[in-house]
């Protein structure tokens, strides 16, 4: 989507015409890019702000503040460690930590095979069986760094079965 085609421009115009109705369309048009595309760069930004009239500014300060948008493209497993305060106390941050030095990326960063993505998640509501993780919607319940190379390895062994 770096160069935004006639048929992006179209989509995304349609998406904004979607809730032409509505007071404060904006989260709803965000999300239904984001499910679209995965990401929502800043030209596709500057699309919305076109149609709707909010400005990018304010359209920029909404992406970047809530996790769930993104400026750049995911991987295809998107890994969310939970480190809500119920996950934190039970070492969370071991966890994640543990998957950022195996896949050699930071929170918020994919890796250069585009395979993964690590993201720092806020509760997910899954408290009883914390350190949680989740991956692409499946959870994985109390979590530790031993765990980790192995939950990895499953997702690499399943790619390559693809291949
Ligand atoms: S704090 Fe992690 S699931 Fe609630």
């Amino acid at each position: 989507m770096c160069k935004l085609n006639e048929a992006a421009v179209n989509k995304i115009t349609e998406i904004c015409d979607r809730y032409t109705n509505e007071n404060t369309p904006l989260m709803m048009i965000l999300s239904d890019i984001q499910n679209e595309y995965g990401y929502i760069p800043l030209e596709v930004q500057e699309i919305v702000s076109e149609k709707t009239g909010i400005s990018v500014a304010e359209i920029y300060g909404v992406v970047t503040f809530y996790s769930f948008f993104s400026l750049t493209p995911k991987g295809k497993y998107v890994i969310g460690c939970c480190l809500g305060t119920a996950c934190y106390v039970k070492g969370a941050q071991q966890v994640i930590d543990k998957f950022a030095e195996i896949l050699e990326i930071k929170p918020g960063g994919t890796t250069k095979d585009g395979l993964f993505t690590l993201d720092a998640l806020r509760c997910i509501g899954a408290c009883g069986i914390a350190p949680a993780v989740s991956i692409n919607g499946k959870v994985y319940p109390k979590m530790t760094p031993a765990m980790v190379q192995d939950v990895i390895d499953q997702y690499k062994k399943e790619e390559e079965g693809q291949a």
